[in-house]
């Protein structure tokens, strides 16, 4: 039981079976695992990291950190207001300070998250616990509990365990779109024996094997489960996008009904096309995708 259970999750998320041609054609069955539907406001692997991360705060303010248009910013500021607790979010980018609120922001603010603005080269530093300090300080934020940027730490990852052990049973390979590796370095966790993950970066840089690795340390002592990386679909980097994925979101979309987030979601499911396709899964695999989130309008 969590705090946030008073909110009325939807848990388990429903599983959703796709009848696909791209896969059917390879002998393979896709199923959804909609994460998207946990929650109205706090969307997908944002429940699953924040709810132990608040239940830990125990009432206190609750800092965090993310660019202009966080996901996990807009999740932790509809909790706040949904919990009534406060939060401060450190967003990156000074100049943002002194130009009107994007919309994202501007939900952040009117969910009574305070906004304070910092430079790139600060934002960079925060891992520090001298500048991290030095950034709290400044937010007037001192006493406040610290969830990380993207809401990964080990309460986070054991929390994104529960994703794995819902699917048992339900797919062989559970793949899923990876920002900082805490949902996957979950979720790896939580598979069964006869399971395996497979985690899509969105961002460029080949880092994540590593993060993910030192993710799962910290939140269970080792390396756990069977998971890999495939590195090849984040289209240029984080939100970045081609004339090809937006086509293929669009599509995807109007196919089945669902709507695709872009940032990470639209990447997940292109890369598996393209996975079926290229024949890297065995015929009769059952290939769940986690649907992480929901397009911001
Ligand atoms: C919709 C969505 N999917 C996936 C992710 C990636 O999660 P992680 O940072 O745990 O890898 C995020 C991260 O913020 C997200 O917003």
């Amino acid at each position: 039981m969590t705090v946030l259970d008073a909110l009325r999750p939807r848990l388990p998320s429903p599983v959703q079976e796709l009848s696909d041609r791209r896969f059917a054609r390879h002998g393979l069955r896709l199923v959804l695992k909609r994460d998207d539907l946990i929650h109205p406001e706090i969307v997908g692997n944002k429940w699953r990291k924040l709810a132990p991360n608040l239940a830990a705060a125990a009432g206190r303010t609750v800092v965090t950190f993310g660019g202009a248009y966080s996901n996990h910013l807009r999740a932790t500021a509809a909790a706040g207001r949904l919990l009534g607790l406060p939060t401060v979010g450190v967003v990156r980018g000074q100049e943002l300070a002194d130009r009107p609120l994007n919309p994202s922001l501007g939900r952040c603010a009117a969910d009574g998250m305070r906004l304070h603005f910092v430079a790139r080269s600060t934002y960079r530093d925060k891992a520090d616990p001298a500048a991290l300090a030095r950034v709290l300080r400044a937010a007037d934020a001192e006493d406040a509990y610290v969830v990380p940027e993207g809401g990964s730490n080990a309460l986070a990852v054991r929390g994104c365990r529960a994703l794995g052990e819902e699917l048992a049973g339900q797919a062989d390979v559970v793949a899923i779109a990876c920002g900082t590796g805490g949902t996957l370095a979950g979720l790896a966790a939580g598979l069964s024996r006869d399971q395996r993950a497979l985690g899509i970066p969105v961002l460029k840089g080949g880092f994540l094997t590593a993060e993910t690795e030192s993710l799962q340390r910290r939140a269970f002592g080792d390396r756990r489960g069977d998971w890999t990386l495939d590195d090849r679909f984040h289209c240029g980097g984080y939100a970045r996008t081609t004339p090809e994925l937006d086509v293929f979101a669009d599509d995807f979309e109007q196919r089945h009904g669902v709507p695709v987030e872009r940032l990470y979601v639209a990447k997940l499911l292109f890369g598996l096309v393209a996975l079926a396709e290229e024949g890297a899964f065995a015929r009769g695999t059952t290939v769940a995708a986690v649907v992480t989130g929901r397009p911001f309008p």
